[in-house]
């Protein structure tokens, strides 16, 4: 039997989201919630919703709703994830769950609390050209790993937009330098040190962000994300004898994986599939006991320590030990 979701904003990635949502199996998404009830009702019409709350709290309060997509901005991710574990809801939350590593712990053992699931949304790692990655790099495919080398940039030209306030914890590296992160971690594990350079607008938040981390394993990595400059989005995976080059390794629309070695270059096709649709398949089938959940409390974590440790790095100009 299919999960009943529901939907926590009127957040323009719910129009991914929801296509995804349509064409996954065992997902079923039956509710909105606004601020206000025009809105939800609006957004529930224009979507074909069945039900449109007037308020987080009300859709909280909705029987029939088994697991929540939180798309609020950053700064919201924590409350409101901790207030649907405590609704007896299961949690998908947009990416990034939090910056605080003491906040993802306290959102885990919330759900460990009610028995709930929460998972983190990055939709990425639930597609297919990032799982070919992985066996592509464990296999030995470019030799020991070396280096990691990631961007994910775009040109903001709205001032009202969430990611340029600091109330709403906006900012490059939340936004997508936090996929880099994701990326570099999946393949050489934890950062142990940390070096970073920021500049800032908006309110006061990083609108270029770059970084490099070294990592288990004496891998090196370096990556910039950016929301003042041309769309770039880009990962190099480098070994010994050879690299594996991504040229859509976040949004995933066109995924093929470039593998150079030995002067030579093969493309290597990847199924075209929605990330979305498989990250809420990932979680439905997760709660009926179906399928283990791919991106847990540790996954969470490890973001979380690596993001406050850049921050610190990029702050302070000195390099940084995560937590
Ligand atoms: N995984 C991905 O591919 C992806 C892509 C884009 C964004 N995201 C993530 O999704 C989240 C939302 O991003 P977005 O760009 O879709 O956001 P957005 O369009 O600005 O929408 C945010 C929504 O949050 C609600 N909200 C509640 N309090 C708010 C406040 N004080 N200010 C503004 N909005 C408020 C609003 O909905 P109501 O008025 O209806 O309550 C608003 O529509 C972020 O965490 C972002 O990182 C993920």
């Amino acid at each position: 039997m299919s999960v009943q979701w529901g939907i926590m904003s009127t957040a323009r990635i719910n129009r991914k989201f929801l296509a995804g949502a349509r064409e996954a199996s065992g997902v079923e998404v039956v509710a909105v919630a606004s601020r206000t009830r025009e809105s939800a009702e609006r957004f529930a019409r224009e979507h074909r919703i069945e039900r449109a709350h007037a308020g987080y709290d009300s859709l909280l309060s909705d029987p029939a709703v088994e697991a929540v997509y939180i798309s609020l901005p950053n700064s919201l991710h924590v409350e409101w994830t901790v207030r649907a574990l405590q609704a007896g809801k299961h949690v998908l939350c947009e990416k990034p769950l939090s910056r605080r590593a003491e906040e993802v712990s306290r959102c885990f053992e919330q759900a460990e609390r009610e028995g709930r699931l929460l998972t983190e949304g990055f939709m990425y790692r639930h597609h297919p050209q990032t799982h070919r990655l992985v066996e592509l790099v464990r296999s030995g495919a470019i030799g020991a790993l070396r280096l990691v080398r990631a961007s994910f940039s775009f040109e903001l030209p709205e001032p009202r937009n969430v990611r340029l306030s600091r109330a709403l914890e906006g900012g490059a590296l939340m936004d997508v330098g936090c996929y880099c992160v994701s990326g570099t971690r999946l393949l050489a594990g934890e950062p142990r040190r940390v070096t970073a350079q920021q500049t800032l607008g908006g309110d006061g938040v990083d609108i270029a962000f770059a970084a490099t981390m070294l990592c288990q394993g004496e891998v090196l990595a370096h990556f910039d994300a950016g929301m003042s400059f041309a769309a770039r989005d880009e990962l190099e995976v480098v070994g010994e004898h050879g690299s594996l080059f991504l040229d859509d390794p976040w949004h995933c629309v066109e995924p093929v994986i470039e593998l150079r070695r030995d002067g030579r270059s093969e493309r290597i096709e990847v199924e075209r599939v929605n990330p979305y649709r498989r990250e809420a398949e990932n979680l439905s089938a997760a709660i009926r006991g179906e399928a283990p959940l791919l991106l847990g409390r540790e996954d969470a974590l490890g973001q979380a320590r690596a993001i406050e440790a850049l921050y610190a790095a990029a702050e302070t100009g000195q390099a940084v030990t995560p937590a």
